[in-house]
């Protein structure tokens, strides 16, 4: 049987519309949500994303501002602006949008962001707060596999979940939301990774696979067992002639193959990837109302 495929698109609508109440509740109290992005340089995928996140801030009415700063931003210059913005507060969310140039150390950046406007949750005190269940902010793109899978009706608890891929953005966030004894999670969690030795071997035990490596198609049909649930969170482009562009984006699993076995399974694009800027909104919104919350 064909597998039901999850649209990322429509769940992100969903959450959207619920988010559009809330902006305006909060207006009314006289709380207006602004987030302001910072990219440095000219990297394509980083301006088509940063003007996405823009676009969906105005579509909620969400106040943001986009911060371009020259390739040749010398380090100090993008902490002093991070220093800025900490205090300015008309911004409840700072993200400053990575790839960074090479000659700045993204860590020293991220740190540098106070953890109440880190609505990207990269900040190391994120970070553990999430790993204790005790989160201040979910980040974005592991946030929204949990919500795919649980408004999709298929709820991680007690099922066991292979995270295929061990990045500090998707693999080992997914890990720590999904284990905690918590509505939506409460699952077991297998990680696997470059120095797994037979991966196939975990795959075809899962429930739930989520694929986060980067590797275009490389979890195939055989790797799988019959009803599995897929979130595919891989975007990777692969020469394709019949393109204009030339190319055409796939994820990390054989999407094609594995439909054919699997209960469900999300689409690339249109699955993982809507849902992460959504989510950077629900953060925006969420850190606007603990700041007002703070202050009164
Ligand atoms: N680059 C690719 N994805 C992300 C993201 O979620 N946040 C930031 N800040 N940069 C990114």
């Amino acid at each position: 049987m064909a597998a039901e495929i999850i649209s990322g698109t429509a769940v992100a609508e969903q959450i959207r519309s619920e988010l559009k109440h809330k902006v305006t509740e909060l207006k009314a109290k006289g709380i207006h949500p602004g987030v302001v992005f910072v990219r440095v340089g000219e990297d394509p995928a980083s301006v088509s994303y940063v003007a996405g996140k823009g676009k969906a801030a105005d579509e909620l009415g969400i106040i943001s501002e986009t911060i371009v700063l020259p390739e040749n931003t010398p380090e100090q210059q993008l902490l002093d602006l991070v220093h800025k913005l900490n205090k300015d507060h008309k911004f409840h969310g700072i993200l400053v949008q990575l790839p960074l140039p090479k000659h700045i150390d993204p860590d020293k950046v991220l740190n540098a962001i106070e953890p109440e406007k880190d609505v990207d949750g990269f900040h190391p005190v994120n970070v553990g707060r999430l790993l204790i269940g005790n989160p201040y902010f979910m980040p974005c793109t592991p946030h929204g596999v949990q919500e795919l899978l649980v408004r999709s009706g298929n709820n991680p608890d007690g099922k066991h979940v292979v995270i295929c891929g061990r990045s500090n953005i998707v693999g080992k966030p997914v890990m720590a939301i999904l284990m905690q004894k918590q509505k939506g999670a409460n699952a077991t969690v297998t990680m696997v990774h470059t120095g797994t030795k037979d991966m196939a071997n975990y795959t075809q035990q899962a429930d739930i696979i989520i694929a986060a490596m980067g590797k275009p198609q490389v979890i195939t049909a055989d790797m799988v067992r019959d009803g599995v649930v897929v979130i595919d969170v891989g975007v990777n482009r692969i020469p394709d002639a019949t393109k204009k562009s030339g190319f055409r984006l796939v994820g990390d699993t054989d999407f094609e193959a594995i439909k054919e076995k699997a209960k469900a399974i999300t689409p690339v694009p249109g699955g993982v990837g809507p849902m992460t800027i959504t989510m950077l909104m629900v953060n925006t919104v969420r850190a606007a109302e603990q700041q007002h919350t703070k202050k009164h």
